[in-house]
């Protein structure tokens, strides 16, 4: 198959379209949204121009692109790009693209959620004595036993809520890996579910992967409240699932009781699922973070997903997990059985050495992150930015237009090439773009040198207009 492939497409050197540097491009071609392209001239000579990034363009430009990775030699024969139509309108993701651009542009990564420091000394060693002590061969599928029940441990102290490690825990590589085994394990192609924009961009992709039917309720600045009525509206007893994601990555909204009492009762009467994703409970500032697994009769329609990565600042292990009641769980473990299977085993014995740190540790992690969300968004404030409050997660969403560029794609190319600065174009997470145009998404998980430096750059240099 790649054989004949090679054969019938390939591309001499002499036919290569030039390779310049990306300047722009590779960012722009990210957005799944082809009505920003007209507003920025010479978009498609810059498409043109930047093949690597050809395989992000299968809604603007024909299929028959080659694709040519731009750190290997040239010298090679393309291919053309190819992708099933399931995933035809994603794109290479936005996250991945603002990192590689401040790194080309030297400037200060405010763009995605990765901490500039490293996870507890104490986590460290555990994986390290895991793998000296050899645990190193494959891990038992649903995960190491001693992490399903650190994982149990944990959710019974945050929830109340005992669940049994081997039937109701699934370790996967990732809350990422969670999602997906969720999506692909318990909806059917042609099943409804609501989801909330502007959302975490794997969302879309592994409904659209599931096949489902996407129904989505935009929440709205300043307090990115749900619409309730409209979500009455939307859920009926064609909805598979609902899923929520507390607190919320880009807003940092945090769901209130009141809300979540109305999705449940919601869900409850028309007999839906509820999938949570709760990456950033233990960063919640401004109100205690609210599983909906514990609000009554919700435990045994929610999946709930979680990871290490945020909490532990080891964002690089993915180490993941779905609780769920047995009958939900089968489902999620069939598809996390042919999705990767097994997890990281030395990690996995680390991560339960994490999950069992004192309460010190996670009342220490939010006092160091309230510290440094204070220098953020005080210093946003000061630049001149209107400043949206966020309860929880470290990303913190401003309002750009003071600042005179037509919207946030346009306002992060100007804050990275003129500034020296990332951030984050918020309308890549809503499903109609233009509900994010006027809003961008700055992350604090960095040191507080770090974001000081980025508030100085943004004082000196960025003109209201
Ligand atoms: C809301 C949300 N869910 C899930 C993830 C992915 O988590 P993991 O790195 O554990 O796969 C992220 C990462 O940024 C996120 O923001």
């Amino acid at each position: 198959m790649h054989m004949s492939l090679a054969i019938q497409c390939t591309w001499t050197p002499l036919q290569m379209p030039r390779l310049r540097p990306p300047s722009f491009g590779p960012f722009l071609l990210h957005s799944p949204h082809t009505n920003f392209f007209p507003s920025f001239g010479g978009i498609r000579s810059r498409i043109t121009t930047y093949p690597s990034f050809m395989a992000a363009m299968s809604t603007v430009s024909t299929q028959k692109e080659p694709v040519l990775n731009e750190d290997e030699p040239t010298q090679k024969t393309l291919q053309p790009s190819q992708v099933a139509q399931r995933l035809e309108k994603f794109k290479t993701t936005i996250f991945t693209q603002m990192s590689m651009l401040a790194i080309k542009h030297g400037a200060i990564n405010l763009g995605q959620g990765f901490p500039n420091f490293d996870g507890p000394e104490f986590v460290k060693e555990a994986a390290i004595e895991a793998i000296k002590a050899g645990k190193n061969q494959y891990a038992r599928g649903y995960g190491v036993p001693d992490l399903n029940s650190a994982i149990s441990e944990r959710f019974k102290k945050d929830t109340g809520l005992v669940v049994d490690p081997e039937k109701e825990v699934t370790v996967t590589s990732g809350c990422t890996e969670a999602i997906a085994a969720t999506m692909l394990g318990l909806i059917n192609p042609g099943d409804e579910v609501i989801v909330f924009a502007p959302f975490y961009d794997s969302y879309e992709a592994t409904l659209s992967m599931a096949g489902a039917k996407i129904k989505c309720i935009t929440l709205r600045p300043p307090n990115f409240s749900v619409p309730l009525d409209e979500l009455k509206s939307t859920i009926s007893k064609n909805t598979r699932a609902v899923l929520i994601n507390t607190p919320h990555n880009p807003t940092g909204k945090m769901f209130t009781r009141e809300e979540l009492n109305t999705i449940a009762s919601l869900c409850i009467e028309n007999d839906v699922l509820v999938f949570t994703d709760e990456v950033y409970d233990k960063l919640a500032f401004e109100m205690d973070h609210i599983s909906m697994a514990s609000l009554p009769g919700m435990y045994e329609r929610t999946v709930t997903l979680n990871s290490l990565g945020k909490t532990f600042s080891l964002t690089g292990w993915k180490i993941g997990w779905a609780i769920a009641p047995p009958h939900l769980t089968w489902g999620v473990r069939q598809a996390h059985s042919f999705l990767t299977f097994a997890t990281c085993t030395p990690m996995q014995h680390a991560a339960a050495a994490a999950l069992r740190a004192p309460e010190s540790y996670y009342e220490e992690l939010k006092r160091d992150y309230s510290a440094k969300k204070a220098i953020l968004v005080e210093g946003l404030k000061a630049v001149g930015f209107k400043v949206y409050p966020s309860s929880g997660t470290y990303f913190v969403v401003v309002d750009h237009t003071p600042f005179g560029q037509e919207n946030d794609v346009a306002f992060c190319e100007y804050l990275i090439t003129e500034v020296g600065v990332v951030a984050i174009p918020t309308s890549v997470f809503y499903l109609n773009p233009e509900d994010g145009k006027n809003l961008v998404r700055f992350t604090f998980c960095k040191d507080e040198g770090t974001l000081r430096s980025a508030v100085e750059r943004m004082k000196e240099k960025l003109l209201r207009k």
